[in-house]
């Protein structure tokens, strides 16, 4: 059968995700390992590039057009590197209601970028998620892991000093 898969030999993708794709591939129905292996990627990598992408099709024995599919199908994914600190502002119902607008305008405002963009200095990257179940605290903005809830428009400047943001000198400080 012949495979629309990545047939060109790529090698951007760092030792222990090809050892983990060689564990997926000796599994029965390894395909379905797919979305395991993205996100291990996004997670070392920082977000899914063109050709990492091209390497998994290319491991797996996946159709690139499945791959991509895959990938642009989920939310969590990205394609464009993301900042050290990766700011993601809850735009669900809840959150919607008591003011998650606002706080993502503010914080469009004081680094100077928009939704799904990187400060110049790599620091910072704005997101937008649907509901992360942590309704009760709405609004709620999450720092990499970390958790702001019933988070009021003043305190949002103050969630981007903890994390070096200085306002004197913009997003690039
Ligand atoms: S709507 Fe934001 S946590 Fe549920």
């Amino acid at each position: 059968m012949s495979c629309s898969c990545s047939n060109t030999e790529i090698n951007v993708l760092p030792p222990e995700i090809v050892a983990f794709i060689e564990e997926c591939n000796a599994k029965e129905h390894s395909e379905s390992y797919l979305i395991p292996v993205l996100q291990m990627v996004q997670e070392t990598m920082g977000f899914l590039s063109t050709e990492s992408m091209d390497e998994v099709s290319w491991r797996m024995k996946v159709p690139s057009a499945k791959v991509t599919g895959v990938a642009t199908f989920y939310h969590f994914f990205t394609f464009k590197p993301r900042g050290e600190f990766r700011v993601t502002v809850c735009m669900g119902t809840a959150c919607f209601v008591r003011g998650a607008d606002k706080v993502l305008d503010r914080l469009k405002i004081l680094l100077d970028i928009d939704e799904g963009d990187t400060t110049e200095d790599g620091k910072f990257s704005i997101d937008c998620a649907r509901c992360i179940g942590a309704c009760a605290l709405a609004p709620v903005v999450l720092v990499n892991e970390r958790v702001y809830g019933n988070v009021k428009l003043a305190e949002v400047e103050k969630i981007l000093t903890d994390h070096g943001f200085d306002k004197a000198k913009g997003a690039k400080a």
